[in-house]
């Protein structure tokens, strides 16, 4: 094993959000504007470092062509569908992965239901955890009902210990929980800080890589949404899923933000139930089961999460503020697309929001990232400033530009193909939309934002 090479006393300073390297500490991170982020941090042990490569001769390097003539990378199904086309259709021999969650989310459960799988799909499976005892994972393991799946189990947090026993026990799939929890003995800082999570993950990624084992590793995330520990592991690894989810829903979404083997922005819908995570294979009927009555403030989008279209539901509300500085609440969407959205209703359709209070949400605990909810939200809040309901069976799509121009949007088939076979008659889409026919459903083209409103709620007219 590399024992750590004393250079030069050289201290770098690293920032614990961003990674960015700095000479010196200061309070706030120049980089990402963190504050209290940045901590003393050793360099990774790279060997006596030469000044510069000139004038020494290195080996030539093997050139090849674009076209491969190995077979690509084995791999192996989960059997839960809504991981494995997260994953890009299952699992990828020799890759590394990291799934990133908030505390409590459901991590741990959702790779203990992954090992059992991977292992009766015939995988060696270790699941290393550093949070948890044995004695804990098994009692989950039996509320999960999985004691009678072959995965190994061990409670550790001792790298050098956890390398040696993978080298003995050549598995196909080690599961590492979490890699904040890892202690690697050769770099002389707390578990848990940048240079300790940045050092375990290269370490197990090269080991995984070397040894033809995949890896998945846990990892929290921080207060702002991403993976504690500097951004470089996410850069390390093949595939970053998140594991995402509102605390007091049931749904569980699980993301792929990267993936150097499938799509990236793909995602798996999962319910929580008192036996673990089950699978959503029809997510928009779930997310729509909820829907009462139609109500103002209420309206159905048709977006496209990944590969697949997902219906969500938006709600607003509008109501005269007591404050001097009217509330912009928002759960579900980018809260400065809510602001730019506003920003158009009030400049280019004279629809005001000043004085007013406006909560806006996206049903079931969904994140919507997709542009298109913008004629969706704008409906959302007009409808609910208006007190005018929409029709109970419209979905909408559509982007909105500042100049309250309407933009067409991706994957319009398949966009309505779902709004169709969920029971929605009619569709209202920007009109520069490609013209699709599909059978029942009739599409409204929208021109512009004003004239959708004045359309739409025109009658009662903007004014309150
Ligand atoms: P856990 O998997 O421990 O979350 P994480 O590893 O992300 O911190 O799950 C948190 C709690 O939720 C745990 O007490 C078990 C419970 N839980 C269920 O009861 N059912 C479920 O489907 C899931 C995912 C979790
Ligand atoms: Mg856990």
């Amino acid at each position: 094993m590399g024992q750590n090479v004393n250079m030069a006393k050289q201290n770098i300073f690293t920032c614990n959000e961003c990674g960015a390297s700095h000479s010196k500490w200061s309070g706030q991170c120049d980089a990402c504007n963190a504050w209290n982020s940045i901590q003393e941090d050793k360099p990774l042990s790279t060997g006596p470092a030469k000044k510069t490569l000139g004038g020494m001769r290195g080996k030539t390097i093997p050139l090849t062509d674009l076209a491969s003539k190995e077979p690509p990378p084995p791999r192996t199904m989960s059997g839960v569908e809504e991981l494995d086309r997260v994953l890009g259709g299952g699992l990828v021999k020799a890759s590394a992965l990291l799934v990133g969650g908030d505390p409590g989310i459901g991590k741990s459960t959702l790779l203990l239901q992954a090992a059992a799988r991977f292992a009766r799909n015939g995988l060696k499976v270790i699941y290393i955890s550093g949070e948890e005892s044995a004695g804990q994972i098994q009692m989950r393991a039996e509320r999960l009902g999985l004691t009678q799946s072959p995965v190994h189990l061990a409670s550790a947090t001792n790298l050098r210990d956890i390398l040696t026993t993978l080298e003995v026990e050549k598995p196909d799939l080690a599961i590492i929980d979490s890699i904040q929890t890892m202690w690697a003995d050769n770099v002389d800082s707390a578990p848990g800080s940048v240079s300790q999570v940045r050092s375990s993950a290269h370490e197990l990624t090269s080991f995984a890589k070397t040894n033809g084992m995949s890896v998945i590793m846990v990892g929290h995330v921080t207060k702002d949404g991403s993976i504690a520990g500097p951004r470089v592991v996410e850069h390390m690894v093949d595939t970053v899923l998140y594991f995402e989810g509102e605390r007091g829903h049931q749904f569980r979404i699980l993301r792929s933000v990267k993936n150097r083997f499938g799509p990236a922005d793909e995602i798996g819908v999962f319910e929580m139930t008192g036996k673990g995570l089950a699978e959503v294979k029809n997510p928009s009927a779930l997310f729509l089961s909820d829907r009462g009555k139609p109500a103002p403030g209420s309206v159905v989008f048709a977006g496209i999460e990944g590969t697949r279209p997902v219906l969500t539901e938006i709600q607003a509300l509008v109501a005269p503020s007591p404050h001097s500085q009217p509330k912009r609440s928002v759960v579900g969407l980018d809260s400065g697309r809510l602001g730019m959205i506003l920003a158009v209703l009030e400049s280019r359709c004279g629809v005001p929001f000043t004085g007013l209070d406006v909560y806006l949400n996206v049903a079931g605990g969904m994140k919507i990232n997709d542009p298109a909810a913008d004629l969706a939200v704008a409906a959302a809040l007009v409808s609910a400033r208006e007190d005018a309901a929409l029709p109970h069976d419209v979905v909408l799509f559509g982007e909105i530009s500042l100049s309250g121009a309407l933009r067409p949007v991706i994957q319009t088939e398949n966009r309505l193909k779902e709004a169709q076979k969920l029971g929605f008659t009619s569709a209202i889409t920007p009109q520069q939309t490609k013209k699709v026919a599909v059978a029942g459903l009739s599409l409204r083209y929208a021109q512009d934002l004003a004239t959708f409103v004045a359309e739409t709620f025109g009658d009662r007219g903007p004014e309150k």
